[in-house]
C-alpha cells in the first residue's frame, strides 16, 4: 500500500514537471520572406522567443492571402499555443480571428493593421504596430528641414517644393498615412507641395528604382526637389536611379533630397555616404520583443500589464517612431 503511495506521489510530479516544462508554440505568418523591414521584425521575434524559452515557426505567406490562410490552418492543426499574424491583406484578416476563435487560440497581429470592428470580434485578437500617420508627418518634416535650411534646393525658385512621390502596397495603412501625412507635415510648416508625379512600387527597391528613372526621364532630375518615399527599399531604388543620371553622387550642384521610412542598414549605410536624405526609425526590435511578449502572455493567461509594453483599449500596443539623420547614424 504504501509503496503503491509512493509510487503514484513519483508519477505525479513527473507529469507536474513535464507539464511545466512544456515548452510554448508560436505560429508566426509573415506576408512575406522577401522584405527587408519584414526580415529584422523576424529576427527580433526569432531572438525574443528563445531568450524566452519559446519555440517559434515562421511561415511564408509569399504575398498570397490564400497561402497564408492555409499556413494558418496548419498551424492550429499543430498545436500552436498562440499566433502571430502579419497579414498579406489585412482587411482579410476577420477569417483568421474567425479561425483562432474557433479554436481559442490567441492572435497578435502585427505591421498590417485589421480594422478595430475586426479586432473586437474576439478579446484574444490584438494588433502591435506604430502609427503610420506619426512616419508620414517624421519623414515630411525632414525635407522641409531640408528645403528651409537650403535655399538652393528651391530649384526653379518658386518657393514650393516640386516632389515625387513613391508608394508602398495598396490598402496597406502605412501607404496611405504615409503618403498623406508626408505631404501635410511639408504644408504645415509653411511650405507649398507640388506633386510632379506619384505611383505605386510595392515597397520594393527595384520597382522603385525603374519608376524613378522613367520619371527622371520624362521630368528632368534638374526640375525635381525631393523624392519622398514610403519605405527605405523604395528610397534606395529611388537613389539607384539618381545615381545612374549621375545625382547624389557628390556634386552638390547635382543633389536631390530622398527619404524613406525604415531606418534599414542599408539606408543607413546610403545616408553615411550622402545619397539619402534621411528616414524614420520603423523600430522593429521593440515592435518584434512586444509581439513574442504579448502573445506568451495571452497564451500563458498571464497578466497583460507585465510585459512592459502598454496596452491601449486592451486592443494595441504602440511602439513611437523616431526621425533619423545623417549625424545620427554615427
Ligand atoms: C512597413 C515597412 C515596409 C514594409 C511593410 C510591409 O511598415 O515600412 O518597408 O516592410 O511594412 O508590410
Ligand atoms: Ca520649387
Amino acid at each position: 500500500m504504501r509503496k503503491n503511495l509512493l509510487l503514484a506521489f513519483i508519477l505525479i510530479l513527473v507529469i507536474v514537471s513535464c507539464s511545466q516544462a512544456q515548452e510554448m508554440k508560436i505560429g508566426a505568418c509573415i506576408y512575406r520572406f522577401n522584405d527587408a523591414f519584414m526580415l529584422r521584425f523576424r529576427n527580433a521575434m526569432a531572438e525574443e522567443s528563445q531568450k524566452a524559452g519559446a519555440k517559434i515557426d515562421f511561415a511564408d505567406g509569399q504575398d498570397d492571402q490564400n497561402t497564408q490562410n492555409s499556413q494558418i490552418d496548419e498551424f492550429i492543426a499543430n498545436g500552436v499555443n498562440v499566433l502571430i499574424v502579419n497579414p498579406v491583406d489585412r482587411m482579410s484578416s476577420q477569417p483568421i480571428i474567425d479561425k483562432a476563435k474557433a479554436a481559442n487560440i490567441p492572435v497578435v497581429f502585427i505591421n498590417r493593421e485589421p480594422s478595430l470592428e475586426m479586432l473586437s470580434t474576439y478579446d484574444k485578437a490584438y494588433y502591435i504596430g506604430a502609427k503610420a500617420e506619426e512616419s508620414g508627418t517624421q519623414s515630411g518634416q525632414l525635407i522641409a528641414e531640408y528645403f528651409k535650411s537650403h535655399p538652393e534646393a528651391d530649384k526653379n525658385k518658386d518657393g514650393k517644393l516640386q516632389y515625387i512621390l513613391l508608394r508602398g502596397q495598396n490598402g496597406h495603412q502605412d501607404m496611405i498615412l504615409r503618403s498623406k501625412y508626408s505631404i501635410e507635415a511639408i504644408k504645415e510648416s509653411g511650405i507649398e507641395p507640388v506633386e510632379l508625379a506619384n505611383a505605386i512600387a510595392n515597397w520594393d527597391k527595384l520597382q522603385a528604382m525603374t519608376i524613378a528613372n522613367a520619371f527622371i526621364m520624362s521630368i528632368g532630375a534638374e526640375n525635381i526637389e525631393a523624392i519622398i518615399a514610403n519605405n527605405d527599399e523604395m528610397a534606395l531604388g529611388a537613389v539607384e536611379a539618381l545615381k545612374a543620371n549621375n545625382y547624389n553622387m557628390g556634386d552638390p550642384a547635382l543633389y536631390i533630397p530622398v527619404v524613406g521610412v525604415d531606418a534599414n542598414a542599408s539606408a543607413l549605410e546610403a545616408m553615411d555616404r550622402g545619397e539619402m536624405l534621411g528616414t524614420v526609425l520603423n523600430d522593429a526590435d521593440n515592435q518584434g520583443i512586444a509581439a513574442v511578449k504579448l502573445a506568451l502572455a495571452l497564451a500563458e493567461n498571464k497578466d497583460l500589464n507585465s510585459i512592459g509594453y502598454k496596452i491601449i483599449d486592451n486592443k494595441y500596443i504602440w511602439i513611437p517612431y523616431q526621425k533619423v539623420t545623417r549625424g545620427d547614424t554615427k
